[in-house]
């Protein structure tokens, strides 16, 4: 049995007083130690080390948003995989669509994050999914195919026991519209034949993937009652308390 694993991406969203106010409000709730699945809370950048000390003892895990494939150097405005990890991050997203379309990340961008990460002992949530109009056309399963081929490029049996794959239709992020359970079901067994494909049945079977987009406190139970949906990648619904908070209870 797979543990589920909610992460909240809270996106360009929340300076730090607000930070901290969501924060205290998620931890405070009074059934987290009870908590069915684990919880990482993906902030901006400038609220990781605060936020890092508010969930210190708690049940909550802290990722980042991104990150530069280098080390270190002259890359004006970015942030490396070890000042991640020196800010208490676990995780960090990559491969989201929003940094693939608005910002112009390849699959072998993506992947040289995803190496630079791992070899960080960070742990990435790796997303892929397909557009509208790729959808449309019927070849779903091709792009995915695709982004989960170049962006593992040379992920090797240890480190894919520690990524996340979160599928995103990237027509249901931000728009309201959610894959039904049906549509995402389909998607992650493709991920997890995939995975089986490439790194064995054992392996493919302890691997966590996440649902993304648009999902609320009203369809989370659905889409995370599908065998091989292993929790969610929540964006909107998780700058609210109540609505991470339902989401997280939905486990
Ligand atoms: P959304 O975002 O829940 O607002 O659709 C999901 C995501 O972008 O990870």
């Amino acid at each position: 049995m797979r543990k589920k694993i909610i992460a909240g991406n809270w996106k360009m969203n929340m300076n730090l007083p607000e930070s901290i106010s969501l924060i205290s409000q998620i931890k405070n709730y009074n059934g987290a130690k009870t908590f069915k699945c684990d919880v990482i809370l993906c902030p901006p950048f400038t609220s990781l080390d605060t936020a890092r000390t508010l969930i210190k003892g708690s049940v909550f895990q802290l990722g980042a948003q991104n990150m530069h494939a280098a080390e270190s150097g002259a890359f004006t405005g970015e942030i490396s995989a070890s000042m991640l990890k020196s800010v208490g991050c676990e995780y960090v997203i990559l491969g989201h669509s929003e940094r693939r379309t608005l910002f112009n990340e390849t699959d072998n961008i993506i992947n040289k994050k995803v190496l630079s990460a791992l070899s960080s002992n960070l742990k990435p949530i790796f997303c892929v999914g397909e557009t509208l109009e790729e959808r449309k056309k019927g070849i779903t399963f091709d792009i995915v195919k695709r982004q989960m081929a170049e962006g593992l490029k040379e992920v090797d049996l240890y480190g894919i026991k520690n990524i996340i794959i979160a599928y995103e239709p990237v027509w249901a992020i931000g728009t309201g519209k959610t894959a039904t359970p049906a549509q995402a079901e389909e998607v992650h067994a493709f991920i997890r034949s995939l995975l089986k494909e490439s790194f064995g049945q054992d392996i493919s079977e302890r691997i966590i993937i996440q649902y993304g987009g648009s999902v609320k406190p009203d369809n989370a139970k659905e889409i995370l009652h599908q065998p091989n949906v292993d929790g969610a990648l929540v964006g909107g619904a998780c700058i609210k308390a109540e609505s991470f908070l339902e989401i997280i209870k939905a486990c």
